[in-house]
């Protein structure tokens, strides 16, 4: 059974046009894959903090070095992961807020790349550790940037899934 995870990051919720896409997409795929599953998580109701000093801190020491904070940030991490751990496909609804990315999907960024978690240091750079996923990315601007040096989202995120 295919399981889908779609994060939506429109500051409009469902009402979004970066959401919409999604769901039409969604609908497409279950459509053709009706056991698929779905997991929604919708960035805007629930927003994950800014990582800070104390956060990326405890991701690294053992629990019983953590201070309450760091261990409920860690747990909130790990949860994060293995929602996309346990994803075949993902599908990432991405609006440009001033010429970037919503600040709210940078910090799902954030809480996701874990060093020795989902990614390793080599003497070759980052390598991803999380492998054979498919990500979809439903983006929505009000400019047209594509192709020009003030996309600052597709490279960005090609980089970042495909580590
Ligand atoms: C706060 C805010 C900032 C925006 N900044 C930009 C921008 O820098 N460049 C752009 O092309 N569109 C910008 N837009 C337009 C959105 O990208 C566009 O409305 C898109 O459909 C938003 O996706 P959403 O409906 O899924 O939230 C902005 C919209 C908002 C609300």
């Amino acid at each position: 059974m295919t399981k889908l995870l779609q994060i939506n990051s429109s500051l409009f919720g469902e009402h979004g046009q970066s959401t919409q896409l999604s769901q039409k997409f969604i609908k497409r795929f279950l459509a053709v894959n009706p056991d698929a599953q779905l997991n929604v998580r919708d960035l805007a109701n629930e927003q994950i903090p800014h990582l800070d000093a104390e956060i990326v801190m405890g991701f690294g020491i053992p629990e019983d070095q953590k201070n309450n904070r760091q261990t409920e940030m860690t747990a909130l991490s790990d949860q994060l992961i293995e929602e996309v751990k346990s994803a075949d496909v993902l599908v990432i609804g991405l609006p440009m807020y001033n010429f970037s990315l919503p600040s709210t999907l940078k910090s799902w960024f954030d809480f996701i790349a874990r060093a020795g978690v989902t990614f390793k240091y080599t003497e070759q750079g980052p390598v991803g550790l999380l492998e054979g996923k498919k990500a979809y990315i439903m983006a929505a601007r009000g400019g047209q940037y594509s192709g020009t040096e003030y996309d600052t989202q597709t490279a960005l995120v090609r980089h970042f899934l495909s580590l």
